[in-house]
């Protein structure tokens, strides 16, 4: 076993090799069945939240698929449902648990269906316990840093017929590698570079749910990147709650930077993406690295949150208004054509409305090219659900308000792309016009442009020329 400074625990060879053996365990039950009946058994991932979340679906997936399932159209064709959940808002647990609900019927129809519920909202032991009484249709539950002995738990649920509950005490500081992955995309891959969160910013449920922050090796890092380029793979968004504090619980005096620039200095023609960073740890450094090289997507998520220095004190942040504004202004300094996105959270308790006339200055002042905007949700056990609250409608109007202001700066920032060239990643045929394509360019603005189909030009870099803007679209042709 390796141990890392603080809690970090690299599950061992052995470990993994035993959660090997559960799998093909099953994957031999599996292909009894399929030889029985004609036809594989079929898995079904339904995934909530952030992109940390997608990629531990991926895991799943490649879980599923190396037990012998094979992926079902549809939560109505499957033998097994996997249900990742979010804890972030409390709208993204009412859907959990609405989605959950929904699914009792199909096990009504097919008793033999396995029901499974991992993810952030289940690591919370009040929400474990509602999943045990009140969801008996529900098989097996297991919390984020169990992601690894899924097959393990299903193994064990399909062998003692006995619905299982593993959660671990939300510091446990595992790190497996070597999980099989079945990734969404063979042009895209979220790479995890750390997992877990240390901010405790007193509004966010993250930090209990996802445990200590604890950092992959970087070898393990490399390697993985290295491998997908050989694949094919064009876009990396290296994924952690905070990239920021990359490296800190290693011993080997690594940090975010230096790992970023490792990775550029890879052979191959690729772009990488990072998120999330913490502004308090959005060094020079960091953004030095990202001018210096190409490899580096020039786009910064970089969240805000607020523009009151007193509500970001109370949100345990650790930074102001103004030193925010002065990384943007070295980003924008060093990297004229950066795309910088934040989020902002509305309705944090005891926000004043001049303090929120100041987070729409500190909006104009940033002038991001796009905003992911929130209003507060009061998440049982964080500090700031104990304070306060203020009434929904009073939430509800600063939000419109924010956003006419941000659709503003929005429109204004698009427009002036007009004329511009820009090298976009194309995802496929536009989603409101079938003879249309739509792509991004480096910083994540979706652009359509005319194309015939038969160019097929999904997942391949086109040149564009800008033509026209509205708020979140921009239209281009080729060139
Ligand atoms: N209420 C509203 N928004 C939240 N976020 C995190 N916790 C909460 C909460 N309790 C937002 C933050 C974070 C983003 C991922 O979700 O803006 O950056
Ligand atoms: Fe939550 Fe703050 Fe950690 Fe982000 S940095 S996950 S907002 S506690």
């Amino acid at each position: 076993m390796t141990e890392n400074k603080r809690t970090t625990r690299t599950v061992t060879d052995a470990e993994m090799a035993e959660q090997r053996a559960y799998t093909e365990q099953i994957a031999a039950w599996n292909a009894v069945y399929a030889a029985e009946h004609g036809t594989s058994r079929r898995y079904y991932v339904q995934t909530f939240g952030c992109q940390q979340n997608e990629a531990d679906s991926e895991r799943l997936a490649g879980m599923a698929e190396a037990m012998g399932y094979v992926p079902a159209a549809a939560a109505a064709d499957a033998d097994l449902i996997l249900i990742n959940t979010c804890a972030v808002r409390e709208h993204a647990e009412e859907r959990a648990l609405s989605i959950t609900g929904q699914f009792k019927h199909l096990k009504e129809k097919n008793p033999e269906l396995v029901i499974g519920i991992c993810g952030c909202m289940v690591s919370q032991e009040t929400r474990k316990e509602r999943i045990k009484h009140s969801y008996p249709y529900v098989s097996f539950l297991f919390g984020t840093s169990m992601l690894y002995r899924m097959p393990e738990i299903l193994y064990r649920y399909l062998n003692e017929h006995k619905r299982q509950f593993f959660l671990d005490a939300g510091d446990a500081g595992n790190i497996a590698e070597d999980i099989p992955v079945r990734r969404g995309s063979n042009k895209q891959a979220w790479v995890s570079i750390m997992y877990g969160c240390n901010n405790f910013c007193t509004y966010c449920i993250v930090p209990y749910v996802r445990g200590r922050e604890r950092s992959r090796r970087p070898e393990r890092i490399l390697d993985e990147i290295r491998g997908l380029i050989a694949e094919g793979y064009r876009e990396f968004t290296l994924l952690g709650q905070n990239v920021n504090s990359y490296g800190r619980d290693l011993d080997d005096g690594i940090d975010f930077p230096d790992l970023l620039a490792q990775i550029c200095a890879l052979e191959g023609d690729f772009r990488v993406h990072f998120m999330t960073s913490h502004p308090k740890d959005a060094s020079r450094k960091l953004i030095d690295v990202m001018a210096a090289n190409d490899k580096a997507a020039k786009h910064f998520h970089l969240p805000l949150q607020s523009g009151s220095d007193r509500v970001l004190a109370a949100m345990n942040r650790r930074y102001t208004i103004a030193q925010y504004l002065d990384i943007l202004a070295y980003m924008r300094q060093k990297m004229p054509s950066i795309t910088v996105t934040s989020d902002i959270i509305v309705g944090f308790p005891g926000e004043t409305e001049e303090e929120f006339e100041e987070t729409l200055e500190a909006i104009k002042a940033a002038r991001c090219d796009q905003l992911f905007t929130f209003i507060y949700s009061p998440r049982t056990g964080t500090p700031a659900a104990e304070l306060e609250q203020l009434p929904d409608d009073v939430k509800g109007d600063r939000m419109t308000r924010l956003l006419a202001v941000q659709n503003e700066i929005m429109l204004e920032k698009n427009q002036a792309c007009v004329g511009g060239i820009y090298d976009i990643l194309v995802e496929g045929i536009s989603r409101g016009d079938k003879t249309m394509y739509a792509g991004r360019t480096e910083g994540g603005k979706l652009v359509h442009f005319p194309a015939d189909e038969a160019l097929s030009l999904t997942g391949k870099m086109v040149k564009v020329k800008i033509t026209a803007a509205e708020t979140y679209n921009l239209w281009a042709e080729i060139i």
